[in-house]
């Protein structure tokens, strides 16, 4: 059989509800032309992410009302800790709410403020750092560098792995700052930032070797590590008739710790975990998570969180499933594209990019393309997706010290791509969502010239995507 099929069949239903073009007209006015500010039930179809928002098994049910609610050391500890160590064979598992304050305490500890240090100031490097990822090296103090290899930044490039860190700029980078300042090297599995792109076990394997051989530790993040164990099966030699299961084996026995955010590839709700080899670094990271996140047998979470996430990381492995996942989202992007809609290529595992740039040339950078694209299929369609560009992703230029007279647009620097992301959730959404939202989106580029820029009226200093107001020019 060529048809790949749903491998599983409904059993609890969440009406969505429709609206008209001018109702969602008003709608987003409202929101200030930010999808982030729109009430979910405005929304008919929602691919603003695919963090926290897949279906859970009945296992995972299941497995909820399993859930041991005591304070310390509880069952459900004890299976989550067993499962995490199963597959990422790590031998200290810190469980945190979710992946950025696995982050927060990752940073905290690997880029202490220091007087001394703090005027020369650690250098991250990653292949390509995730927003919150980025923003919490920077709250250290500290540089987030981002080194994909030279393809990731051509949306319409194809490579099996775009997600690669380009090593030999890794290697300049060590030699410029001097290992002493790297406190750890990461590698985004897959690379979200980039068009959910993965990352071969060649390149992890190279990359390892280089940070080992500096003395330094190698991380994860790996919140969709077993969308890239199925990409590395598929396009890498060697790997066709190795497990998923074996695969991630060997990618993580090349690493020394991972943050990870079990909202993706956990294939829960909320949930997430810091790992590491290291006993000293662990007793740190604990200390501190006590002191925000919780105990250090549940970080945060409930035991049954606990509990979906240990069967959720068991059935995301699962090979019919990750058929599924990776066919879904490249049925979207090869539909799409066979019109003539410029995207990422080839379709990443978790979304599908439209390079709004391309699309959109008659918009300029700093009016923002992708956010004027992602709103129109909002209007279009009630879809909602994601702007990763120049709102998410530009930067003031170094401040002269003198007021521009045209206001601070003048001085933003664009990012290096224009993108608009469509996460498909994950075990959520049918084949008839997503030929609706393929419809949607050719109607929007049909009428692609008349779609006209967006202008800043407010920004907040830190991550300002998600609460930033815009109006049209
Ligand atoms: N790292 C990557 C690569 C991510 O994609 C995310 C979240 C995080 C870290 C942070 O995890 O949300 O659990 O705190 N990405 C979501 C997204 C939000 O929409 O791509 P978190």
């Amino acid at each position: 059989m060529q048809t790949i099929i749903e491998p599983f069949r409904i059993k609890s239903v969440e009406p969505i509800r429709m609206t008209t073009r001018p109702e969602r007209e008003a709608i987003l006015k409202a929101a200030h032309y930010n999808l982030f500010a729109l009430s979910a039930e405005d929304v008919l179809i929602d691919l603003l992410t695919d963090s926290g928002t897949g279906a859970m098994s009945s296992e995972q049910w299941a497995a909820v009302m399993r859930g041991d609610e005591s304070y310390a050391g509880s069952a459900s500890w004890g299976r989550f800790e067993t499962a995490v160590k199963a597959i990422f064979g790590f031998q200290y598992v810190i469980p945190t709410h979710q992946g950025r304050a696995a982050e927060r305490i990752l940073f905290s500890v690997m880029c202490p403020k220091d007087p001394i240090r703090d005027k020369e100031g650690y250098v991250v490097p990653n292949n390509t750092h995730f927003d919150t990822t980025r923003a919490n090296v920077e709250y250290q103090g500290a540089r987030a560098v981002d080194l994909v290899i030279p393809e990731g930044k051509v949306p319409e490039a194809i490579h099996p792995f775009k997600g690669n860190m380009d090593t030999r700029a890794l290697e300049e980078l060590i030699a410029e700052v001097g290992p002493e300042r790297i406190p750890l090297i990461m590698l985004t599995i897959t690379n979200n930032s980039m068009g959910g792109q993965p990352v071969s076990m060649a390149n992890i394997r190279e990359v390892a070797a280089l940070a080992h051989e500096h003395g330094l530790p190698l991380y994860f993040d790996a919140c969709r590590f077993a969308e890239n164990a199925f990409f590395i099966k598929l396009r890498e030699e060697g790997y066709e008739d190795r497990s998923v299961r074996e695969i991630v084996a060997e990618m993580f026995s090349h690493a020394d710790g991972c943050t990870m955010s079990a909202k993706k590839d956990g294939l829960a709700n909320i949930g997430g975990f810091l790992c590491t080899n290291d006993a000293a670094l662990a007793q740190q990271e604990k200390d501190l998570l006590i002191l925000t996140e919780g105990f250090p047998t549940y970080g945060g979470l409930a035991g049954r969180d606990l509990e979906a996430i240990a069967v959720g990381l068991e059935e995301v492995l699962h090979e019919d499933y990750l058929t599924y996942r990776l066919a879904s989202t490249r049925y979207l992007g090869e539909h799409i594209a066979r019109e003539g809609v410029p995207i990422v290529q080839p379709p990443g595992g978790h979304a599908i990019y439209i390079d709004a740039r391309a699309m959109l040339p008659h918009i300029p950078s700093l009016q923002f393309p992708g956010q004027a694209l992602a709103c129109e299929i909002y209007l279009e369609g009630g879809i909602r997706s994601v702007e990763i560009g120049s709102v998410m992703f530009g930067k003031m230029e170094p401040d002269s010290g003198e007021a521009h007279p045209s206001g601070y647009a003048q001085r933003e620097m664009p990012a290096d791509m224009e993108l608009v992301r469509l996460a498909i959730p994950r075990r959520a959404y049918t084949q008839s969502h997503v030929d609706y939202v393929v419809e949607a989106i050719i109607n929007v580029f049909e009428r692609r010239q008349d779609i006209r820029g967006l202008k800043l009226t407010w920004q907040a200093p830190y991550l300002r995507h998600f609460t930033a107001k815009f109006e049209r020019v």
